[in-house]
């Protein structure tokens, strides 16, 4: 393709361009929905191109690819409880496209009275079709391992494109047992599928739960007394001692917030095994005290784990500058704050006007949030940065290089563009600047110094702060079927393996 008589869909000139590997003033030329040219800055200031961006000198990176939300579900995590996530398909890639994010991948539930996964998966299209704003996938969420459903695991991933599974050792309506655990990695290891993994010990937590509330403890703040880092630690080993017992099935513990657990995982990676982990901003920016407020207050950064303290998050950032964390994700699972039937405040009754803890929905919204935080903490490298909430991600699902990545004529012109250094000042964020369905932020009033300023979605112009905000359409988003992950060489690993062999145990 010459240079000069081609006519593009979009230049954008003189920005700074940030991948995993480079930081490099580039022009980027788009066409088709590729990103088909990197040139020196300012050299395609004048091509022919249906519309020129200029960048300022702010940083262009990959889209943001965030793969652990919660859009749409139903009530299905804690007996008891009517709290459903807040946010829909559509309100949920509104709010990420506007933080900067081009992919989500989030939950295809498995329905326990319809126990089929790829049920799962046509219901989920049902809510996700026509009204995204990215470009998404899904994760299946399996709350019932039985036979028909493991048979299912091969079409699942052949046909439906569906690469991941996620399971739960803890809420009891999902929890599985050991033995059902094992059942979904054999099933897992066959069809190259990475299972994701909530490991907190969740007979444990019952128990502790039980012994609180037989104190007349039931505020927000004892969700953490309840949750202590050795539970997770515990089941993260157990976790890890599984996956080791199944000929080293890779597996992605989720949302880790504990140290210990963090330096478990790293061991198993330093033994050689196939052990991923993720983490999430609650993790990084809040702390147990701030489920400690006056009132009920508290309940709005209720999430399983629940945040820890000051030295715990510094040992987090290690653990991602380090590589012990594969991916940052937001675990976006939000729950309007103010709404007695599907909210937060549907745990409160007049007999326990500050709620019950242990019926308070757990989780807190953060899509959108997830990178202006981070890079505003400007603790990460900026190849880092992209590296953990980009490219690794795309790797890890089976998406890489069509997303994650800024390789011309191979790429997806997924694309976020931030403003130049130093152009918003100190921008305080507030829950009215977000896009989301949900009636808080736990982030108000925090600081950040930077903003995703345009989102491009294979090469259309999404997000553009200064110029209508989301100027895209609903729909604008596809559904992306994904193969096996690439990161690494885990599925090369597990192929020359060969099958489970019991003899060898
Ligand atoms: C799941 O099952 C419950 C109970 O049978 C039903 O009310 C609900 O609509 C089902 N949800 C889905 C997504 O199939
Ligand atoms: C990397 O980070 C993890 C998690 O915080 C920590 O356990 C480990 O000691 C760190 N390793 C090195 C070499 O810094
Ligand atoms: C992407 O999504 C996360 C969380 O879902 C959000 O906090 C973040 O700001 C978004 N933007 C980017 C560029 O990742």
């Amino acid at each position: 393709m010459s240079a000069l008589n081609t006519e593009y869909d979009l230049v954008i000139t003189n920005g700074i361009c940030v991948t995993a590997s480079d930081v490099a003033a580039w022009d980027l030329a788009i066409k088709d929905e590729k990103i088909v040219l990197q040139a020196p800055s300012g050299s395609l200031a004048q091509a022919n191109a249906k519309r020129v961006i200029d960048a300022e000198g702010g940083y262009v990176m990959p889209g943001g690819i965030d793969c652990h939300a919660h859009l749409e579900e139903p009530a299905i995590f804690i007996k008891g409880s009517t709290g459903r996530s807040a946010d829909s398909w559509e309100t949920g890639t509104r709010s990420a496209v506007a933080g900067g994010n081009t992919t989500v991948v989030a939950f295809a539930p498995q329905n326990k009275s319809q126990p089929s996964l790829l049920t799962a998966v046509a219901s989920t299209h049902a809510l996700a079709t026509g009204n995204c704003y990215t470009d998404y996938g899904f994760h299946l969420l399996m709350s019932d391992p039985n036979p028909e459903a493991l048979d299912e695991l091969k079409a699942l991933k052949e046909d439906e494109g569906v690469s991941s599974v996620k399971i739960y050792m803890t809420y009891t309506a999902l929890q599985l047992r050991d033995d059902q655990i094992l059942s979904v990695l054999l099933g897992a290891r066959q069809n190259e599928i990475l299972t994701m993994i909530h490991a907190e010990n969740g007979d444990v937590l019952n128990w502790l739960t039980d012994q609180l509330e037989a104190q007349g403890k039931f505020a927000p703040k004892y969700h953490s007394n309840s949750r202590p880092p050795i539970l997770e630690a515990e089941a993260t080993n157990r976790a890890i001692a599984l996956s080791s017992l199944i000929s080293n099935t890779p597996i992605l513990l989720v949302h880790i917030s504990d140290p210990s657990a963090a330096s478990r995982i790293r061991a198993a990676q330093s033994a050689g095994q196939p052990v991923l982990a993720e983490t999430c901003p609650q993790y990084l920016f809040l702390t147990r005290d701030d489920l400690d407020k006056p009132g009920f207050e508290g309940a709005k950064c209720v999430c399983s784990p629940p945040p820890r303290n000051k030295a715990d998050q510094d040992a987090i950032w290690t653990g991602l500058e380090n590589g012990t964390f594969t991916v940052l994700s937001s675990d976006h699972c939000p729950f309007r704050y103010d709404d007695a039937v599907a909210g937060k405040k549907s745990c409160i009754t007049e007999e326990y006007p500050v709620g019950r803890f242990r019926y308070v929905p757990n989780g807190l919204p953060g899509i959108e949030t997830r990178l202006p935080l981070a890079f505003s903490a400007a603790r990460l490298a900026l190849n880092k940065f992209v590296e953990v909430s980009s490219t690794n991600a795309a790797k890890l699902y089976g998406m890489y290089p069509k997303k994650g990545a800024m390789i011309p004529g191979v790429s997806d012109a997924d694309l976020v563009i931030w403003y130049p250094e130093d152009a918003l000042g100190e921008l305080s964020v507030t829950n009215d600047m977000l896009h989301h369905d949900v009636d808080y932020t736990p982030y108000e009033g925090r600081k950040v110094r930077n903003w995703p300023r345009y989102t491009i979605l294979r090469g259309n112009v999404v997000w553009d702060r200064d110029g209508g905000g989301i100027v895209a359409a609903k729909g604008v988003g596809r559904f992306l079927k994904r193969g096996p992950s690439t990161l690494g060489r885990i599925w090369e690993t597990v192929r020359e393996e060969g099958p489970l062999d019991l003899e060898s145990l």
